[in-house]
C-alpha cells in the first residue's frame, strides 16, 4: 500500500466523514472531544490526512484551544479506515501532526485517547484537577505532551475556544 501523508484540506473533508464514521462507528458525536471541537479552531496546516492513491484513508486533525488563557492544540480525531489499519498508520498520521505541532507557539497538545497510543509519543496524564474539559473522562485517557521546554509549567484551567491567533 502506497501511502502519502499530506496537510489536511477541505477537498478532503467528504471522504473524511466516511472514514470516520467507518472507524468509530455510531456515537462519535456522543464523544467528549467533540464538545471541544465544537469550539475549537480546526488548523488545517497543523492537521494531517493520509492519502492512498487519490483516497483520503486517514487523519489525525489538531484544533487550536485555550487551557485557561495559554494557547494550547487538541489532537483529534485520530482514524484509519478499518481496510488500512494496522499498518503503522496511525502512528506515522500522529507522527507527521506533532512535528507541525512541535513548530507553533503554544505550549501543550491534549488528547482524549488510548494510552497505549499516545505514550510512545511522550503524551502523559494530566495531573487530577489541573484541566477541565466540557465533560467527563476517564481520568487516564486525557493526556497532554508539552511543546517546547516548559510548556506544561503552570498550565492549568479550563479547555476553551483559542483567545486570538496563536
Ligand atoms: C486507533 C487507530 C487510528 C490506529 O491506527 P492504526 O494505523 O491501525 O495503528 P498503528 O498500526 O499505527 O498502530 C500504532 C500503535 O497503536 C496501537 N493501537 C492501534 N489501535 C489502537 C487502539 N484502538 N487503541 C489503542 N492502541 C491502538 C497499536 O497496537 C500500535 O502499538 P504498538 O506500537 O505497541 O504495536 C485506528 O485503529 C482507528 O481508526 N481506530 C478507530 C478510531 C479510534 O479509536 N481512534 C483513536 C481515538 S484515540
Amino acid at each position: 500500500m502506497t501511502i502519502a501523508i499530506v496537510p489536511d484540506d477541505a477537498a478532503y473533508d467528504a471522504a473524511l466523514e466516511a472514514v470516520l464514521t467507518d472507524a468509530f462507528g455510531p456515537g462519535r458525536f456522543a464523544k467528549v472531544s467533540e464538545r471541544v471541537r465544537e469550539f475549537g479552531l480546526l488548523d488545517r496546516t497543523l492537521s494531517r490526512v493520509a492519502l492512498q492513491g487519490a483516497a483520503p484513508v486517514g487523519c489525525c486533525r489538531i484544533y487550536r484551544i485555550a487551557v485557561g488563557a495559554t494557547p494550547a492544540l487538541f489532537l483529534g480525531p485520530l482514524a484509519v479506515a478499518p481496510h488500512a489499519q494496522g499498518e503503522r498508520l496511525g502512528a506515522a498520521l500522529v507522527e507527521a501532526a506533532l512535528a507541525a505541532c512541535d513548530a507553533t507557539a503554544t505550549h501543550a497538545v491534549l488528547v482524549v485517547g488510548q494510552p497505549r497510543m499516545f505514550a510512545p509519543f511522550g503524551f502523559v496524564e494530566i495531573p487530577a484537577g489541573r484541566v477541565t474539559l466540557p465533560g467527563p473522562v476517564e481520568a487516564r485517557r486525557f493526556q497532554w505532551r508539552a511543546i517546547g521546554e516548559g510548556g506544561l509549567d503552570g498550565l492549568a484551567g479550563a479547555v476553551s475556544a483559542p483567545r486570538a491567533a496563536s
